[in-house]
């Protein structure tokens, strides 16, 4: 039997802005459980929180304090366990977010255990190496007059992961979330997990990040999924580059590493169908045959699509979320995609994130009613609401809306297996349109152009049409699109 993720649809949960169930502003794991019957409305499979563990904020989340408790802002451990419950109950799975690659400088490790990160003697940058805001990768502690490596914030220091202690201690991390019915994690920076002893080897990739070794990357991924073997069907789905050195299928080492890979091409691209296709079909090439990739176009890091593509037109939203579901592998909506949620824009006074991400990050638009039906009337959010003329409530009994659209792509997956597990072959098209057979009988062409446009050789019935009128037509031979407009056809 295929497991449980094959071709499966995620919805990805910013907690602090999902939905708020005790009046402070901040969305908590109460709130999603309150929202589980929407989610299982919407027909997703498995829902992947951001980090839910006590941090620092220094990054949200990211910056973890302590691996294996709840962020007394989100709630408690119990209320984890009841979300596990509940969104079980619903047949819906619950991944965490695992961060491996760094600690808050809060942790206790960081003061208990400093051989769990990597050192250098002085104040003197050792190599070229930079982190996230381009400045080095090394930072000067004066307690001990030595410098620590950080890929990302000061706040954020590298774990050693040459140091076999370290191995342990999250061997037993992922063990005791999977015996709490954690189905899996999306593992942050997976593929960079180990950082390069040689401090002479030249900084990686574009960003000039701390290099990767890659070897023994691959040695901590077959650890990771022999704890994942010990618990059944969990998922290790590990966010990974293009351009990761080996191809994306060696991250699938020998059936014994990840499950999945989570390139980020998609979430940073434009919505030109000739550049869609060329990263459709690299991570295809890269992938040789092998396993699938997890596919997203708005996260917590990048500006939402419904902007970034859709400069506020619904149509091309429309479109990309037909393109987006018509893809073969793992689909990850990001919390507002499925109504078209835009980005918002945040004024400084109201700035959380040091790297400018609040735009993607405001409070669920559930209706347009004061609180957003995120949180109370007379309560201000952690950040503030978006255009809520775009909400769930009025969306959701209009089966002409992007939310019912959304919903109907996503039973379709189930319905035309092709279209979430298929071969993908891309059609020869006129410029401006995505067109891509899937599988023997499923074809899913986007016109991502302001023109009307017609493709020829294409035969069926349109399963699912952006223009819900179009629903159920015939096509033989020729079907023709009107700008924007997407349809998914089956014989
Ligand atoms: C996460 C970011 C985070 C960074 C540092 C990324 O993979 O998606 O949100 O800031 O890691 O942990």
């Amino acid at each position: 039997m295929a497991p449980w993720w094959e071709g499966a649809v995620l919805y990805q949960i910013y907690p602090r802005s999902f939905q708020d169930s005790n009046g402070d502003g901040i969305g908590d794991l109460a709130g999603i459980v309150r929202r589980l019957d929407h989610l299982a409305w919407l027909g997703v499979d498995a829902l992947w929180l951001n980090p839910t563990y006590p941090s620092a904020d220094a990054d949200w989340g990211y910056d973890v304090v302590d691996y294996t408790d709840v962020h007394p802002d989100l709630g408690t451990l119990t209320d984890l366990d009841r979300l596990i419950a509940e969104a079980s109950a619903r047949g819906i799975r619950i991944l965490l977010d695992l961060v491996p690659g760094h600690t808050s400088d809060r942790h206790p490790w960081f003061r208990t255990r400093r051989d769990w990160y990597t050192w250098v003697a002085g104040a003197e940058s050792p190599n070229d190496w930079l982190c996230g805001s381009a400045a080095s990768a090394w930072t000067h502690d004066p307690t001990c007059g030595r410098s620590y490596l950080h890929t990302f914030r000061p706040e954020q220091p590298d774990l050693n992961w040459w140091s076999e202690e370290v191995r342990e201690e999250f061997d037993r991390i992922l063990a005791y979330w999977f015996a709490r019915g954690v189905a899996g994690f999306r593992i942050d920076a997976a593929a960079r997990v180990v950082k390069s002893r040689d401090l002479a080897a030249p900084a990686a990739g574009p960003w000039l990040r701390p290099p990767p070794d890659l070897a023994e990357v691959h040695a901590v991924l077959r650890r990771w999924r022999n704890v994942a073997e010990r618990y059944g069907d969990r998922l290790l789905l590990g966010q990974t580059w293009i351009e990761d050195a080996g191809g994306l299928s060696a991250f699938f080492g020998e059936n014994d590493e990840l499950h999945i890979v989570h390139p980020f091409a998609l979430s940073v691209s434009q919505l030109y169908a000739l550049v869609l296709h060329e990263i459709v079909g690299s991570v295809e090439a890269s992938l040789q045959g092998r396993g699938s990739a997890a596919w997203q176009a708005s996260s917590h890091d990048v500006i939402r699509f419904p902007t970034r593509w859709g400069a506020g037109d619904e149509r091309r939203t429309r479109a990309a979320l037909m393109l987006l579901l018509g893809l073969r592998g793992t689909v990850i909506l990001y919390y507002g995609d499925e109504i078209g949620m835009s980005q918002t824009n945040v004024p400084a006074r109201r700035a959380r994130d040091h790297w400018g991400r609040d735009g993607c990050r405001t409070p669920m638009q559930w209706a347009d009613v004061p609180g957003g039906g995120f949180t109370d009337p007379d309560v201000e959010p952690w950040l503030p609401l978006g255009d809520l003329r775009v909400n769930v409530e009025s969306q959701r009994d209009d089966p002409a809306s992007t939310l019912s659209l959304c919903r109907d792509l996503i039973a379709l997956r189930r319905q035309l297996p092709e279209l979430a597990t298929g071969c993908y072959e891309p059609i020869k098209a006129p410029p401006g349109v995505w067109a891509c057979r899937r599988g023997e009988r499923v074809v899913v062409v986007a016109n991502l152009s302001g023109a009307a446009t017609r493709l020829t050789g294409v035969e069926g019935t349109v399963r699912l049409a952006t223009e819900r009128a179009r629903d159920g037509e015939i096509v033989k031979g020729a079907l023709r699109l009107e700008p924007w407009e997407a349809v998914v056809v089956a014989d």
